[in-house]
């Protein structure tokens, strides 16, 4: 397992992520993606995108981030979506009650005190209210993390949504909320999109956009932001198929992310035991991060607690009509939940990767891999002219800028060729081509492979038929 410090600082200096308004200190929660992140990100998305719709009966939305108030009335954000707070009156820092005591039984496990842990984790499964979290913060003397103190204040709810105001008066008729979900903008179209594509139940609505929530404490990395993004699906079925298509959805996530490249063993289902307001079942797909099992993705049965909401405070009907069997409901939902940054961080996660080499010397050395998917790699070809000189840089241009109206190419002359090789093993580019001497009389090319660093010449001709077959392996 690497640190999650070796990961977040090849990010950086690669530009995959940096640091939100960086020159200014940053902004606590948020971070931007440099040009290797967006290709990534986008890479990522697309998988999705490709396995959810393109399917018979999943369709695709995107829907506006800034949504009519009542939405979050009808969807209970407005009361319901809000963590536990405590603050410590001593170092005045701010934490999540729940995670302050999670963290509190992660120190008590790794010190081997089994017990105590368990103990407070079943206390921690009873809680119902703020004043349960007091309780077990007090009667266990759990010390703030920082300052080391039990001074705290009691637990309040803080609501997550970010406000603002739309038009130019600020007052309680022009608020309006960042959606702290994609999910929303997918319910309230229900209707429009079932017309619009004639689809019939059961059928899905898939999305990816922006979240906000205005995390209390933000922390690794891109794991808990203020800012994200979701890749949303909404499955609506006729109710009693709740069951069996919660379990066919839970299965198909997981195969999508073992076929994405994650490696089985880093990957696991968490049933929950505390459900949300809307969920009657839920199960989270965990990926083994640094630190350890977080969530990636949660797949939840959702019931009609959503449409059923909708359709009580807009007034609208929110019914599907089954010509065919002459019945009428409110379908149940299936939801597919997976947060689109906190996958590509776990993505870096699992690709990266050190090897040890040993050189015909006998010298050692290490060299770092982002062993991406060729789908999801960044670059898909980096182009080396051996030596910037003999009609070598002519050819590699050629071939880099024919190559470059199919792929996402590279081309690269500075340095040994060892080195050039080895700054794109670290973004993960599956392919170096090489424009050597022999290239220039006999037209071929080296292709050299990523992962066993073995090389191929084939001929120029034959080279972009060669990446398109390797490129969609
Ligand atoms: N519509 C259901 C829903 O939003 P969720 O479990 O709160 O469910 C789904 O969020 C996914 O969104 C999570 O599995 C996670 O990947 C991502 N996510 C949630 N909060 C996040 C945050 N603060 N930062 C980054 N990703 C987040």
């Amino acid at each position: 397992m690497f640190k999650l410090d070796t990961i977040i600082s090849l990010a950086k200096r690669k530009g995959f992520v940096f640091q939100s308004s960086e020159i200014y200190g940053g902004l606590n929660g948020c971070w931007d993606f440099g040009p290797l992140g967006v290709e990534l990100l986008r890479n990522y998305k697309e998988a999705w995108w490709k396995e959810m719709t393109y399917r018979d009966n999943i369709e695709g939305l995107d829907a506006s981030i800034l949504m009519h108030p009542r939405t979050w009335e009808a969807s209970g954000h407005t009361k319901q979506f809000s963590d536990p707070m405590i603050d410590n009156k001593t170092s005045k820092s701010r934490h999540r009650a729940d995670n302050l005591i999670e963290e509190f039984i992660e120190k008590l496990k790794n010190k081997k005190k089994e017990a105590l842990a368990l103990e407070i984790e079943t206390e921690l499964i009873k809680v119902q209210k703020n004043e349960d979290y007091y309780n077990i913060i007090m009667n266990y003397e759990i010390p703030d993390p920082i300052s080391g103190t039990k001074d705290w204040t009691e637990v309040r709810n803080f609501n997550l949504m970010f406000k603002t105001f739309v038009g130019p008066i600020e007052d309680e008729s022009s608020i309006v909320f960042l959606r702290p979900e994609t999910a929303q903008g997918i319910f309230v179209n229900f209707k429009n999109v079932m017309e619009s594509a004639r689809q019939k139940v059961p059928f899905g609505i898939a999305q990816i956009g922006k979240a906000f929530r205005n995390e209390i404490n933000t922390k690794n990395f891109l794991f808990r932001t203020r800012e994200f993004e979701q890749m949303e699906m909404q499955y609506f079925i006729k109710p009693g198929n709740e069951v069996e298509q919660f379990e066919y959805w839970k299965n198909e996530r997981m195969r999508w992310y073992e076929n994405l490249g994650f490696k089985k063993e880093k990957l696991k289902f968490k049933k929950h035991e505390k459900l949300a307001h809307y969920a009657d079942n839920a199960a989270d797909i965990e990926f083994e991060f640094p630190f350890g099992f977080g969530e990636i993705e949660g797949i939840h049965s959702r019931t009609d607690f959503d449409l059923k909401a909708h359709q009580e405070f807009s007034g609208k009907k929110m019914e599907y009509v089954d010509t065919v069997n002459q019945e009428r409901f409110v379908p149940y939902v299936i939801e597919t939940s997976g947060g689109v940054s906190r996958g590509v961080m776990a993505l870096l996660c699992n690709c990266y990767d050190e090897e040890k080499l040993v050189d015909e010397n006998g010298k050692e050395d290490t060299r770092v891999v982002m062993r991406f998917t060729n789908a999801l790699a960044p670059i898909k070809a980096a182009v080396f002219p051996l030596v910037n000189k003999d009609g070598m840089p002519e050819l590699a241009t050629l071939i880099y800028k024919d190559l470059q109206k199919s792929f996402k190419v590279e081309y690269d002359t500075s340095g040994a060729i060892g080195r050039r090789y080895r700054r794109q093993d670290e973004v993960g580019t599956p392919f170096c081509i090489t424009i050597d001497g022999e290239s220039v009389s006999e037209n071929t090319v080296t292709v050299r492979h990523r992962d066993s660093m073995k090389q191929d010449r084939l001929s120029v001709e034959n080279l972009k038929a060669y990446l398109f077959e390797h490129l969609n392996k």
